[in-house]
């Protein structure tokens, strides 16, 4: 017997997100984070990170000693993963709870960082021209913001990849993700099916559906003129070489 249900994302996939992401190399991209910070502003010491996720990037930048981290996101179950695993390794890495659209800290950074596509899980310009007013209020003067996001090229190259995946992971579950992207709405989409054990033989089949909107450089250029920062630069990929129509993944680094 098995049931079907539609859950938030991020709320059941948080405990296979590690595994489903097992082929990205947060090492790499910490140390690309590091070179950004050090390239703009190398006197930085307080960071803080949006939509952390379980923590990956967090606890791999606190292996080089030089920062004082807190990494938030909007997930419960995202974060209960990072603390997790930051107790494994007595990380003094400080994990919360919190919507960057609604922030509820009272501290000042030095750089304020954002990974994986996570601006791309906002739809309305309104939502990002608030994300920046909520990241000037939390920079130091002088600070820094660095983030991602994937373009419409990134889109229509991925899904012939990604577009159905079906596996059965380390600890028996199973999951499968199918991804569409409509290059009309610029909406790319992964349905997530997970699919766990539970008493009595049952089956239950979680469904998660995360919706992205994606964004040319253009737009997004066209966007931040609407806010107080300036672009510092805006970077190719994991290089330190300009940002094209042709990127795939854009990192902004605004001040
Ligand atoms: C693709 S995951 C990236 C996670 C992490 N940065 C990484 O590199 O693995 C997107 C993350 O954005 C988070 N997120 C989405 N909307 C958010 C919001 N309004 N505030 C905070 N986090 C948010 C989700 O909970 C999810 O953990």
């Amino acid at each position: 017997m098995s049931s079907e249900t539609e859950t938030l994302p991020y709320s059941v996939l948080a405990d296979i997100y590690d595994q489903v992401m097992s082929d990205v190399d947060y090492e790499t991209w910490a140390d690309y984070l590091d070179e950004i910070i050090l390239t703009h502003h190398p006197n930085a010491l307080s960071l803080l990170e949006l939509a952390c996720g379980t923590g990956n990037i967090a606890l791999t930048l606190e292996e080089l000693d030089q920062y004082n981290i807190k990494a938030t996101d909007l997930s419960e179950s995202m974060i209960r993963v990072a603390k997790t695993k930051g107790v494994q390794i007595s990380s003094a890495v400080d994990f919360q709870v919190m919507d960057f659209l609604e922030p509820d800290i009272h501290e000042s950074f030095d750089v304020i960082y954002m990974t994986f596509d996570s601006l791309n899980y906002l739809h309305k310009e309104q939502e990002i021209l608030r994300l920046h007013d909520n990241a000037k209020r939390l920079l130091n003067r002088d600070g820094i913001f660095i983030y991602d996001f994937t373009t419409p090229r990134n889109s229509r190259k991925a899904i012939q990849f990604l577009n159905y995946e079906n596996r059965t992971l380390e600890n028996g579950i199973r999951f499968s993700r199918n991804s569409t992207y409509d290059a009309k709405l610029r909406v790319h989409s992964n349905e997530f099916l997970i699919e766990k054990e539970s008493t009595f033989n049952r089956t239950e089949i979680y469904r998660e559906v995360h919706l992205q909107k994606i964004y040319t450089l253009g737009q997004i250029t066209e966007m931040i003129r609407k806010t107080e920062f300036t672009i510092l630069d805006a970077y190719n990929s994991f290089t330190l070489e300009p940002a094209t129509d042709l990127s795939l993944r854009v990192t902004m680094v605004l001040q």
